[in-house]
């Protein structure tokens, strides 16, 4: 028999997921990791921002507050040759061409859909991302969401009064229109929100940097606030007020016209989330900022790292509650982490962060430490109801 030379020669295949890592039906997490860091490569020029098949398997064991649906493509027929195979599954193991994830919240922002389509650049221009993001949308309304999130990251902004670039409904930044992602989420009907900038910190930084924005910082808190610095797990005695500020943060982050809710946090899911950083061979640095005279977690700022990736760390969340605002305590607690940070990874090369371009006092705080634009992503968002089919059914 032979092939019609237009026959696709790959197909779409529901993850399957495996009882660790390293087991041979696990293959899917390894290609997905494979597939991205050649997308990060080609796209990006780096691979910072791509998971490791652990990440990827840590997030489908664990989805009791957000569930995750993942299908790849994978080559078949004469196309696969030997194209294919891995060390994870052996010669056997399809190749992933391409991937869509979704990842759906359950115990906040039910309404949300948040998805991701990609595809190995060598095999773009053929379908393969249309059908994985009409595979995405279908799951979406099964489940009964009404909003789809995207995001495309992008590794620069095209320059101020370019021709072709696309602005956010709110907030400063642009993304080109030529961008694969841009064209092809804008072709489904999304439309760009906000634009979030990549910042990173190159390492180390000069002596006495640190040392002077802690000083400084200090002297403006004053006495009514301690700093506190554990490495992940921190102690329980802190554990639901650490919980109740990723909460806070949820709620007060400015994210323009994104339709989010706060998130339901609890000291529980605080050590969900802790147990699959550990799992995910993570570390973290924690510096929270305690107000004295009542015992009040005021803010805190964590540094996340994986331990097999000694050059990079990335900037988690950071947050001061509204009442305490003005004490200078976000420079504090993220001066006093950095501080910490150069003692326990000496080696590490850059930090890595994200800010909405919406949200200036967050900014005004990195841009201050020395962090440079690194790029960026869009974040786009459509009412589920009107994201277009990509394959005409
Ligand atoms: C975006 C991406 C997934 C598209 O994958 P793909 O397999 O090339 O997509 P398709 O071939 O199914 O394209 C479907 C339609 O999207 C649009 N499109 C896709 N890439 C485009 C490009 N480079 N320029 C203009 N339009 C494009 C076109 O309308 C295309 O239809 P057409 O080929 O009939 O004109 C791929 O470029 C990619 O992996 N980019 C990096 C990750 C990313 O940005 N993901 C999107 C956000 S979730």
């Amino acid at each position: 028999m032979t092939t019609a030379p237009d026959a696709p020669t790959w197909r779409l295949v529901d993850a399957p997921h495996a009882p660790g890592v390293d087991h041979p039906d696990a293959w899917a997490y390894h290609g997905i990791a494979d597939l991205e860091r050649a997308v990060g490569l080609a796209d990006l020029g780096h691979d910072d921002l791509a998971p490791r098949p652990v990440d990827l398997w840590v997030e489908s064991a664990h989805q009791e507050h957000v569930r995750q649906v993942r299908v790849v493509a994978v080559e078949t027929g004469a196309a696969t040759g030997d194209e294919q195979g891995g060390e994870h599954g052996g010669d056997s193991a399809p190749r992933v061409v391409g991937h869509g994830a979704l990842a759906l919240p359950v115990v906040d922002n039910r309404h949300l859909a948040m998805a991701r389509v990609a595809v190995l650049p060598s095999h773009r221009r053929r379908g393969i991302g249309a059908a994985l993001a009409e595979h995405l949308r279908r799951a979406a309304l099964l489940e009964g969401r009404s909003t789809l999130f995207a995001e495309v990251e992008f590794a620069a902004e095209p320059p101020a009064g370019a021709a072709g670039a696309v602005v956010p409904r709110e907030g400063d930044g642009r993304v080109a229109a030529d961008l694969p992602g841009m064209a092809f989420a804008r072709r489904a009907g999304l439309g760009l929100e906000i634009v979030s900038r990549r910042s990173v910190l190159d390492l180390p930084l000069p002596p006495g940097v640190v040392e002077g924005f802690v000083a400084g910082a200090a002297a403006h808190a004053g006495d009514a606030y301690r700093v506190h610095t554990w490495q992940a797990p921190v102690p329980d005695a802190w554990v639901d007020q650490l919980a109740a500020l990723e909460g806070r943060l949820s709620q007060d982050e400015p994210n323009g016209g994104l339709a989010l809710e706060a998130e339901a946090w609890d000291g529980v899911r605080f050590r969900v989330e802790e147990g699959k950083f550990a799992e995910r061979a993570k570390g973290a640095l924690v510096t929270a900022v305690e107000h004295v005279p009542t015992g009040t977690l005021a803010g805190m700022s964590i540094l996340g790292y994986a331990h097999d990736r000694p050059g990079l760390t990335e900037q988690e969340s950071t947050v001061v509650l509204p009442e305490h605002r003005g004490h200078r305590l976000g420079m504090l607690v993220k001066a006093v982490n950095l501080r910490e940070h150069a003692r326990v990874r000496p080696a590490t090369r850059r930090i890595s962060t994200w800010n909405n371009e919406t949200n200036g006092p967050m900014l005004a705080i990195n841009v201050a430490l020395g962090f440079r634009p690194a790029g960026g992503s869009a974040e786009l968002q459509a009412p589920l109801a009107e994201v277009a089919s990509m394959c005409g059914g």
